[in-house]
């Protein structure tokens, strides 16, 4: 798959401190970051598992697409800071980084923006799916469903072992899903559905979809197709987290890349993951004042008390995430831009980042904002209601679902994923008929 995985010149000594036995692991090195113990012969030769509910110290997989330093706050996608991109690319160009593994040049960028271009309509008989939904569902079910149902509207792209297959599936995931996404918005605020243009920009072409109406025209402002681009790339790809892995685990059985996405959507719509960022709107709402803000901190550090400060903390940043910092900047650009000069919520945000990043408890645990905590509040001044928030994640994280699912499939070492466990259950035990059950 590629030269990076090298075996290193020194092994791991593992004793058995009852059989005295010492087993020696291979360590592997890749480019960059923490070296690995390779423990694939672990059980064939010892008859033990390892184990690491959560993957706290697990790598799961090699890859060669984004790669963070948590302590540092460093993300880098195909080897560029994450701070470069954000300013100098577009998304398109960054969606061709993750995908290809390198910056398009003109001739490249301008083909593949025209090729994703001539994606972006649905199948009519998708759009007709909608129907079946209730309008009050949350838009996120509604992705979960449509994303998942592709596979039966799209059939010439389904066979993974076909590298045609795979790059006409991963383009049409990456186009429709910014349709997927606006139609969804449309069907829960009962507005017809607003098709896509072929005249305009991804970004731009989404805001319309979002925001136009057939009853006139619609024109997309720069600032807020600018803000929608740096956002979708921030979100666009972040090594194997809980949505990826979940990604990455569905391939690894054969199943369509449709249903690889639609099981990354799943994953990602949970609080502790995507769905942070509506998470966080409704927390600052709970807040509602400055004054509040004490007994929220201190809600957040009781261990009895479940509820935690959303987008802070994060498994990997131990330090702060650049994504957050880049986020924050364009939270101040675009409502400047807007006009906007006192959002009671950003600054609700500001005081709340600054006493949490001071207090001890925030400090020992180096929890920091994440990429949700200053999302929602740009998004808000957009005008994207909250229950899009994690909608619009899902939209910018359907790339590097894309770019990953594709690395695991022409891995040639990638087997099924499959787990195994530290059992704590019962025994074998004789089984006991009902008319002696007490
Ligand atoms: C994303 O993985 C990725 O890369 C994800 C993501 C991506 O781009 O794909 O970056 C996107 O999901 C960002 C994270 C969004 N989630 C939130 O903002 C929800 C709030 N954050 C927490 O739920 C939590 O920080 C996690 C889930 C993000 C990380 O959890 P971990 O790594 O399992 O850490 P933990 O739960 O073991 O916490 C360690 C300690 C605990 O206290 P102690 O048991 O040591 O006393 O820190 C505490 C936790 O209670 N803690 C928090 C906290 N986050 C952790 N306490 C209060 N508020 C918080 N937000």
């Amino acid at each position: 798959m590629n030269d990076h995985n090298t075996t290193t010149n020194h092994t791991m000594t593992l004793t058995n401190n009852e059989t005295g036995e010492a087993f020696e692991l291979p360590v592997l090195g890749g480019s960059v970051g923490p070296k690995v113990i390779d423990v694939r012969r672990l059980y064939g030769d010892t008859g033990y598992f390892t184990y690491d509910p959560g993957f706290t110290s697990t790598a799961s997989c090699e890859s060669t697409i984004t790669y963070i330093d948590g302590d540092e706050g460093i993300l880098l996608y195909r080897g560029y800071p994450i701070e470069d991109l954000a300013v100098h690319c577009d998304h398109m160009e960054v969606s061709y980084l993750l995908l290809f593994g390198e910056l398009p040049n003109a001739e490249q960028k301008a083909k593949f923006e025209h090729d994703i271009t001539y994606h972006t309509m649905l199948h009519e008989q998708v759009n007709q799916f909608y129907r079946g939904f209730r309008r009050d569902s949350h838009p996120m079910a509604i992705m979960c469903g449509v994303v998942g149902a592709l596979s039966a509207f799209y059939h010439d792209s389904l066979d993974i072992n076909d590298p045609w297959h795979r790059t006409v599936a991963s383009y049409r995931m990456i186009a429709k899903i910014p349709t997927i996404a606006a139609h969804a918005y449309k069907y829960a605020i009962g507005q017809p559905f607003i098709y896509p243009d072929n005249g305009l920009k991804y970004s731009e072409n989404f805001l319309h979809m979002l925001f136009a109406t057939p009853a006139e025209d619609y024109e997309v402002s720069p600032t807020l197709a600018r803000a929608m681009d740096r956002i979708l790339i921030l979100h666009a790809d972040h090594e194997q987290n809980a949505s990826t892995s979940t990604v990455r685990l569905a391939g690894s059985s054969g199943a369509n890349p449709f249903a690889c996405i639609a099981a990354g959507i799943a994953s990602l719509w949970g609080p502790a993951h995507g769905g942070a960022n509506e998470a966080v709107l409704n927390m600052l709402h709970e807040i509602g004042d400055k004054s509040n803000i004490t007994e929220y901190v201190k809600k957040a550090k009781d261990p009895d008390d479940p509820f935690r400060l959303m987008g802070f903390g994060h498994r990997v940043y131990k330090n702060f995430d650049p994504r957050a910092r880049v986020m924050q900047q364009t939270c101040h650009e675009v409502l400047e831009e807007l006009g906007i000069t006192d959002e009671p919520l950003l600054e609700l945000a500001m005081e709340l980042e600054k006493i949490a990043v001071e207090d001890d408890y925030f400090v020992e645990r180096k929890l920091y904002p994440n990429v949700d905590f200053y999302s929602g509040i740009i998004f808000k001044a957009i005008g994207i209601p909250t229950t899009m928030f994690t909608v619009l994640f899902a939209v910018a994280r359907t790339v590097g679902w894309i770019a990953q699912w594709n690395e695991m499939v022409e891995d040639p070492s990638q087997k099924i994923g499959r787990p195994r466990q530290l059992f704590t259950g019962p025994p074998r035990r004789d089984f006991v008929t009902l008319d002696k059950r007490g």
